[in-house]
């Protein structure tokens, strides 16, 4: 079966997890994010705002991902684990790109927006492979708590809703198994 584009890289896109030491470029960059924030947002609230992490900052961003892990395994009272991994994994990315949202009162316009900032992060992910460009997504420690927001300089209404590592894979993972259609599909005729 031939796909079209779109659905070719849907289906091909995946996380990447480790990057080569190449930096991107900063019309690149631009291109992507400008391209990313095409996506539905209901009554065009354009609710995103984008917070790029580059340069010498993601040495900063390591460090801090470095003190997040000592702060939690002192709080859990659980062992450090490699620190260096925990390093390793923010400095080896050309780019971080966090997606915040600026949070309005309402709540139904809250999730509506939440879920327009997830557009822009898939969609920033699907650009940026295209362009040859690998994504890992990120909810984890690197998104949350008070270093985080003050780290991104981030106003009292805007809240981190994901966070993405670019950069140029170094390696692909392999294809995973999905569940087939008819398991997640029901028909109402
Ligand atoms: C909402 C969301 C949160 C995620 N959070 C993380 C994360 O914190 N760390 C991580 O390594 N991957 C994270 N991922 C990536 C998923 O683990 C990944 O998409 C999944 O394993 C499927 O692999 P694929 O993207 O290659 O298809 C997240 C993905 C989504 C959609």
């Amino acid at each position: 079966m031939s796909f079209h584009l779109v659905a070719e890289t849907v289906r091909q896109r995946r996380t990447v997890y480790s990057f080569r030491p190449e930096p991107l470029p900063q019309e690149l960059i631009e291109e992507l994010l400008e391209s990313a924030c095409h996506v539905p947002n209901h009554k065009h609230t354009e609710p995103w705002r984008i917070v790029v992490v580059r340069g010498d900052a993601i040495e900063r961003l390591a460090d801090l991902r470095v003190e997040l892990q000592r702060r939690r395994a002192e709080k859990d009272g659980k062992p450090l684990g490699n620190l260096g991994l925990f390093r390793a994994e923010v400095s080896q990315a050309a780019a971080v790109v966090y997606v915040v949202q600026v949070a309005a009162d309402d709540e139904k316009r809250r999730q509506e927006d939440y879920a327009s900032c997830m557009m822009v992060a898939y969609a920033l992910q699907l650009v940026a492979w295209e362009q040859g460009v690998g994504a890992r997504w990120n909810t984890g420690q690197l998104t949350r708590g008070a270093l985080v927001r003050e780290f991104l300089a981030l106003g009292a209404d805007e809240e981190v809703t994901c966070c993405l590592l670019l950069g140029y894979p170094a390696e692909v993972p392999p294809n995973w198994s999905h569940r087939p259609l008819e398991e997640v599909t029901r028909y109402i005729e």
